[in-house]
């Protein structure tokens, strides 16, 4: 075997870690619903993937849409947004102007030639855990068929 070909021979570890993508996800979650499910859904027990980190907000509304693509800039493979039903946001209507800003966010994210579906827009209620961890396993499911983010750097 030449240097050369040495080079182009993948190691072990490298193949087996390029088999086992873990997407990680980072969660924006209202304080006052979506992270009260996500707190119902860790004490009741339900199973869900742990690729998500959890970030507490005050409302959706406080999520400047910078924080998103900070997010994927520094290698999330994909960013979860959860708050409050729209008609329940604590804030009015946080949640509605979020939903304004992620329409034109994935619209964004499409232009700069990166999947929209890495980011995903939710409703959970407190007392939805289940509906939180659907959400987050879903998400992982996704971004597992879509692939690590092309702007993350080496692990
Ligand atoms: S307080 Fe939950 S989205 Fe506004």
């Amino acid at each position: 075997m030449t240097a050369a070909t040495q080079k182009t021979v993948p190691s072990k570890s490298k193949k087996k870690r390029k088999g086992k993508f873990e997407p990680r996800i980072v969660a924006f979650c209202c304080n006052w619903c979506s992270y009260a499910g996500a707190d119902l859904a860790g004490t009741s027990r339900m199973q869900m993937p742990p690729n998500a980190r959890i970030i507490r907000i005050n409302c959706t509304g406080r999520i400047d849409p910078l924080f998103i693509l900070d997010a994927l800039y520094q290698g999330a493979d994909g960013v979860l947004i959860s708050g409050c039903h729209p008609g329940d946001c604590h804030y009015t209507s946080g949640n509605l102007k979020m939903r304004g800003r992620f329409v034109l966010l994935k619209k964004l994210l499409e232009d700069a030639g990166i999947d929209p579906e890495r980011i995903h827009l939710q409703w959970a209620s407190a007392a939805e855990g289940d509906v939180f961890t659907k959400g987050v396993t879903a998400m992982v499911e996704r971004i597992k068929k879509i692939g690590p983010n092309p702007l993350r750097k080496g692990d």
